[in-house]
């Protein structure tokens, strides 16, 4: 009964197999629109050129650092790699915190804050003396004409420093590392935690043409063709397209799927209007989506016998980590009962019930939406090859696609219903983005030694 009352109730957040398969061919005209030179001005899929040209092909090699900015955690790493038959890498990691002043603070603080966290990292490693090459993986749209020039084009997600957009985050870094004057390092390439994502999975897998994130935020890149790429002089070979699929609907093109509960996560956000995908999807979102259907419903005297408590109407207070626990089989239920309880309630066992059916809704939607981007994705692809029956590697990252107990089952299955005949493998990030980083930059440093 409390089940059939929920889907009736969120009858406009369960998408049919039709609505995908529109959601999905939307999609693929709008990273047909990124990708031609008249019509991108326009287009809010940005389809943004990395000039990363080819995924690791093993042979990549050296002593790099590593920055892994824009996820749940910050972290600065080295790795080693090395290439003598063996294809070790090795690598040494330390988080940072970014307290939450500086992610909304002036853009030389959060640039000084970095340099600091490295000159610790780097007396902690005692290699503060050498001039190491830095891989930076900077998880936000941004607009590249090479490597190691990356202009941020605006913040998403919980960031919104001040001074920053528009402007060369390679230079910003520079400036904060060359005031502090302590250590000199050599920042050789900028990419995007997709491109990272997509870079670390390609070292194992040379299948790994595609890297998607469905973490804090949510996007995909992929290996593109050269002579679809308006944007970039010259037809030959690929070039890896950082899609920042966030942005789709942000032009409309979805509000006939978008709820009432969508409308006001966007309005309660740092950044209304943009990022509409997103924030149907990702972890920074979930969680809230799921309280802002509490509330309402209990406002209706639908749940709780009607009682809300100021917990329950405190944003965030329902975080996107208690949907997963709430859809874990078995124990779930319990689960439910604990969270709600926690937020002062007093759940009867048919709210748990709800609540358990609300965050399936929630999340499955979610699943499916990527699912969808994701099919018309490797639908391009196939067609970009010609191929009867594409086999391609999809890695991926994030901690809704890891932790939630059903998300990576129900996005693979969607994207299987979608693209059928299609042998789709997808492989999991174990090492972060930070890894993929130094590949891009052991390339890019080999280029520019035999260039000197
Ligand atoms: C990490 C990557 O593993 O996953 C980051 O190293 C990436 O680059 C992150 O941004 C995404 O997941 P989340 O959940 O931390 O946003
Ligand atoms: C946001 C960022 C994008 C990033 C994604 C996942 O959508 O704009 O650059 O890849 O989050 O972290």
């Amino acid at each position: 009964h409390q089940e059939q009352l929920i889907d009736k109730y969120l009858y406009h957040m369960r998408l049919s197999d039709e609505t995908l398969l529109e959601v999905s061919q939307r999609f693929e005209k709008e990273m047909e629109k990124g990708l031609g030179a008249d019509t991108n001005p326009t287009a809010s899929v940005k389809m943004l050129p990395t000039f990363v040209r080819s995924t690791p092909d093993g042979t990549e090699d050296g002593d790099f650092l590593a920055l892994d900015l824009g996820g749940t955690n910050f972290r600065v790493l080295r790795v080693k790699v090395s290439d003598n038959g063996l294809r070790k890498v090795e690598m040494e990691n330390q988080i940072y915190a970014i307290p939450e002043e500086l992610m909304r603070g002036s853009g030389v603080q959060l640039f000084d804050h970095i340099a600091e966290c490295l000159a610790n990292f780097l007396d902690k490693l005692q290699i503060k003396d050498k001039k190491l090459p830095l891989g930076f993986t900077f998880s936000f749209p941004c607009h590249q004409t090479k490597l190691d020039e990356s202009i941020l084009v605006m913040w998403t997600k919980g960031f919104k420093c001040s001074s920053v957009e528009g402007r060369d985050v390679v230079s910003l870094l520079r400036k904060s590392i060359k005031k502090r004057g302590d250590f000199d390092i050599d920042i050789v390439a900028v990419v995007n935690d997709t491109v990272g994502t997509m870079m670390t999975c390609g070292y194992d897998d040379h299948n790994c043409e595609v890297g998607l994130i469905v973490g804090t935020g949510t996007n995909a890149c992929y290996m593109e063709e050269m002579r679809h790429i308006d944007l970039v002089e010259g037809d030959e070979g690929r070039m890896c397209i950082n899609m920042e699929w966030g942005a789709f609907g942000d032009d409309g093109v979805l509000d006939d799927i978008r709820t009432e509960f969508d409308r006001e996560i966007d309005m309660g956000s740092l950044n209304p209007g943009k990022q509409l995908f997103e924030k149907m999807i990702s972890g920074m979102y979930m969680g809230e989506l799921v309280r802002l259907i509490l509330v309402k419903m209990a406002k209706e005297g639908l749940l709780f016998g009607g009682r809300l408590t100021p917990d329950l109407l405190t944003t965030g207070h329902f975080e996107t980590r208690f949907v997963s626990a709430i859809e874990k089989e078995k124990e779930g239920l319990q689960k439910a009962h604990e969270i709600l309880s926690k937020l002062g309630l007093e759940p009867s066992h048919e709210d748990c019930l709800a609540t358990l059916r609300i965050c399936q809704i929630v999340s499955t939607r979610s699943a499916s939406l990527c699912g969808a981007t994701l099919a018309a994705v490797l639908r391009r692809i196939k067609d970009n090859k010609g191929v009867e029956r594409l086999r391609s590697t999809v890695g991926v990252d994030g901690s809704v696609y890891k932790k939630h107990p059903h998300f990576a089952r129900r996005l693979h299955k969607t994207v299987r219903k979608l693209l059928p005949d299609c042998e789709i493998r997808f492989i999991r990030s174990e090492d972060g983005s930070g890894k993929g980083a130094a590949m891009v930059t052991a390339v890019a440093y080999r280029l520019a030694a035999q260039h000197k």
